[in-house]
């Protein structure tokens, strides 16, 4: 099953992926935990952003990390070669059709992967496959759709919204944050519970103006300049214009707000 990742896959879009999960782990991860010998599945680990963090938290885990792009995957592996993580196994895979017997795992964490995905259902049930009986599913995915910020902009939310359109037009959903609990449930998992994470940035929290505002939220909607003017979603002045004003958002008087939703649930 073959999606297209509205993000592409070059060294910049590497970096924003670094600099998202570095900006947001206490906030994602801080009560992200997996017990000592459990078994854990990272779907979709691309560059390994999230896979340092899962595995610094969880020591004692055994983590096997999968992605779809070789290409992740070989980054994946330099950055937990960096970090000094012994506790992670990588595999290429497609979450579609895993190289894992049924029930193999104690856990699935899956971040920022369904929102690519046009059917996620269908890969939530091949990830609650994966499973044990009593073996649990985190999911994390962000949400365009909650985006705000100061001073408005017309143009910024166009230009937000080229972004919107462009993963609907490759088959995504960047919205899909605030479907995580209809959709755990509908793939069949137990005991959903959703957390939303809100981002809230202003200057009095540096680190997230550069590490998020600039370098993650900014950075994603300026990456598909190109891609939203070919399709005709705007004209390059409003586009531009929307950018700067997004970056607008970072300066002194600025404030930018994003809520991301943490799903954890069950499988029976
Ligand atoms: C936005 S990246 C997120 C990567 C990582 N989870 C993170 O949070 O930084 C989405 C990843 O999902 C991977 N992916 C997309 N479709 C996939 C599939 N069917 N099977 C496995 N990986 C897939 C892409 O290759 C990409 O690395």
């Amino acid at each position: 099953m073959s999606d297209t990742y509205t993000h592409g896959y070059d060294e910049r879009e590497n970096a924003r992926l670094r600099d998202q999960a570095a900006t947001l782990v206490d906030l994602l991860h801080a009560d992200t935990f997996f017990p000592a010998e459990s078994r854990m599945l990272e779907a979709g680990c691309g560059v390994g952003a999230q896979t340092v963090t899962l595995a610094l938290n969880s020591p004692s885990a055994a983590i096997t990390s999968v992605d779809i792009s070789e290409a992740s995957l070989a980054e994946a592996r330099r950055a937990v070669d960096v970090a000094g993580v012994t506790n992670v196994t990588f595999r290429h895979g497609d979450v579609f059709d895993l190289p894992f017997p049924p029930g193999s795992f104690d856990h699935v964490f899956v971040c920022f992967v369904l929102e690519h995905l046009s059917q996620p259902i269908v890969a939530l049930r091949a990830l609650k496959a994966m499973l044990r009986p009593g073996g649990t599913i985190t999911v994390i995915e962000g949400d365009h759709g909650s985006t705000y910020f100061h001073p408005d902009s017309a143009p910024a939310r166009r230009s937000v919204q080229c972004l919107v359109e462009l993963q609907k037009r490759n088959g995504g959903n960047s919205l899909i944050g605030r479907e995580l609990y209809p959709r755990l449930r509908e793939a069949g998992f137990q005991a959903v519970r959703v957390s939303p994470r809100m981002v809230y940035v202003d200057s009095s929290r540096p680190h997230l103006v550069d590490g998020f505002t600039r370098k993650t939220f900014a950075a994603m909607v300026e990456g598909v300049r190109s891609a939203a003017l070919s399709a005709g979603l705007l004209d390059p002045a409003t586009f531009d214009q929307g950018i700067a004003d997004l970056y607008r958002a970072a300066e002194p008087d600025g404030v930018f707000c994003y809520t991301f939703f943490k799903a954890v649930a069950l499988r029976r």
